[in-house]
């Protein structure tokens, strides 16, 4: 099978990636969905050949077959696998992305804050939190809804996690663009962010930042994250390319680390006919959530 000419590669004006052949590609694939969960189906071959060239060509290697036994030897291989594995996820995201589900967490703490007692602290977790705008957006929307509601009383905390070490120390940096800051008011940019000298970037504050524990978890091996009680769990956008019984195994976990009333937020349309008998789907416009019982 012939693959085709990578456009990337040509615009960067590199040499044209090497075509994969079909027996290194399942390796690649076998490799990539037993460390991350993530499937490469056939339809991105080439995103897989363009990602895994790049790297090739940085570090000097010219063959699939020759990299591969690079990433399977020892510590060197190790601390390779976590550069690439910053190459082959995908880290798109933004501040607030998915508003209703945003609304329906400070819904949650604010019923949270209404009951009596009401809790002394907050734990959310961003799970796969990329380059940190969704735990910023958490933490940001918690803080001002607690100042509102003259709740300083309650401490509140925002675990972000990541497979990927290099996103991670993206997301600790907290700088950003202007440009990708569109869905933050100015009144919350000048509250939570300030200028860096000389550059046309924003850095989120001291203050917001002490909020946040950014911490590497791959999401394959939970059972070694000592993370529970969550009031909410915030899981968007990284399920997509997991297969159902993955998917449903990781659901099952995070459920388990909720605490009794907590709020398990996920995409709209990630888990239809998931159920858990511990759970109960919330009903929320435009959102996909479930609260665990108390
Ligand atoms: C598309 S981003 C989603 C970011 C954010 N949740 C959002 O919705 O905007 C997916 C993130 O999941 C992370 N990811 C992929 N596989 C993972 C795994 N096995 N464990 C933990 N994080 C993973 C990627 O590194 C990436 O940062």
């Amino acid at each position: 099978m012939y693959g085709t000419t990578d456009v990337t590669a040509h615009r960067w004006g590199m040499r044209p990636v090497a075509t994969i052949s079909d027996e290194q590609f399942e390796l690649w694939q076998a490799l990539i969905e037993a460390r991350t969960g993530m499937t490469v189906g056939v339809s991105r071959r080439s995103y897989l050949e363009t990602n895994l060239g790049i790297r090739m060509r940085e570090i000097g290697v010219s063959d699939y077959e020759t990299y591969y036994e690079q990433l399977m030897t020892g510590p060197a291989g190790e601390r390779e696998w976590a550069v690439l594995v910053d190459r082959l996820t995908v880290q798109e995201t933004s501040f607030f992305r998915h508003m209703s589900s945003f609304a329906l967490v400070k819904a949650h703490v604010a019923e949270l804050l209404g009951r009596n007692p009401s809790p002394k602290t907050l734990n959310l977790w961003s799970v796969g939190c990329s380059t940190g705008e969704e735990p910023y957006s958490l933490a940001m929307q918690t803080h001002a809804q607690l100042a509102e509601l003259r709740r300083e009383d309650v401490y509140f905390g925002v675990t972000a996690s990541d497979i990927s070490l290099p996103t991670l120390s993206r997301a600790r940096a907290g700088v950003y663009g202007e440009r990708r800051m569109h869905n933050v008011s100015t009144a919350w940019k000048q509250r939570y962010f300030e200028p860096v000298p000389g550059r046309k970037e924003l850095q989120v504050t001291a203050e917001l930042k002490r909020h946040i524990a950014f911490v590497q978890i791959n999401i394959m091996e939970l059972d070694r994250a000592p993370i529970g009680d969550m009031d909410v769990i915030f899981c968007q956008n990284v399920l997509i390319y997991f297969r159902r019984f993955r998917k449903r195994d990781i659901l099952a976990n995070l459920a388990a680390r909720l605490t009794p009333g907590g709020l398990l937020v996920l995409g709209v349309g990630e888990a239809v006919d998931w159920a858990h008998p511990a759970l109960v789907r919330v009903d929320y416009p435009d959102t996909m959530a479930f609260r665990r019982k108390a």
